[in-house]
């Protein structure tokens, strides 16, 4: 298997999966990847504890973190990926709590690179891509979002450009249209396939 034929780590970053928007747009992504003969991972913080990062600065010497929590998993998944996609709804203009305490706690990555001085390697391109869904329509709507995902991806060795898509006045999964579904599902297939930055291009915040 070479790395492109892993499977797709898709980060879930909604507090729930039962009536989610945000749920509901990784689902029809994720029929979208098998249906372009990919394969992928799925976590959700909405199914595990995960504490805030401390800021204690001990990973900054080790590489690791000292919190004994369900991160371990998000920490392997993340290691094992080439390919990630963020699906995120926004919470006061940004990813919710938990979402974000999980990225937060990547920052043990971020201390091997650029503390520790231990570049990552990938035997093929490593590639971004994020979704967000927010119920309002406001212009900069996703723009902290995708700030802090150019920033997630650089922290993990992977590109600071990726592919972005935000769907705007999506209040609960009702809210989203059949046609909107269908694309999504294409983007999976896309992502899959990796021509998702020919169709929606590179965007870095
Ligand atoms: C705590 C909270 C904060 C929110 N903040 C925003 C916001 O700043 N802008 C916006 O457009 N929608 C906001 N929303 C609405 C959600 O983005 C929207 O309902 C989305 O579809 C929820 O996705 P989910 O069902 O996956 O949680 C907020 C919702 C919650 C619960």
């Amino acid at each position: 298997m070479t790395v492109n034929d892993s499977p797709i780590l898709a980060l879930h970053l909604g507090p729930r999966r039962d009536d989610s928007s945000s749920w509901l747009m990784l689902e029809r992504f994720q029929k979208g990847v098998l249906a372009g003969g990919g394969q992928i991972k799925v976590l959700s913080v909405a199914d595990h504890v995960i504490e805030g990062c401390r800021g204690c600065g001990v990973c900054y010497q080790t590489g690791l973190c000292v919190i004994e929590d369900d991160m371990t998993v998000f920490y392997e998944a993340v290691e094992a990926a080439s390919r990630i996609v963020v699906v995120t709804p926004v919470y006061f203009y940004g990813p919710p709590a938990l979402g974000k305490a999980m990225i937060d706690r990547l920052q043990v990555f971020w201390s091997r690179i650029y503390k520790l001085g231990e570049r990552r390697t990938f035997e093929a391109p490593p590639q971004g891509f994020v979704m967000a869904v927010g119920a309002t329509k406001g212009q900069d709507l996703f723009t902290p979002i995708k700030l802090c995902a150019k920033y997630m991806f650089d922290s993990i060795g992977f590109p600071r450009k990726f592919p972005f898509k935000g769907y705007r006045r999506v209040e609960t999964p009702k809210d989203w249209s059949p046609e909107w579904l269908a694309e999504v599902e294409g983007y999976g297939r896309d992502f899959a396939k990796g021509t998702l930055s020919q169709s929606l291009g590179l965007d870095e915040g």
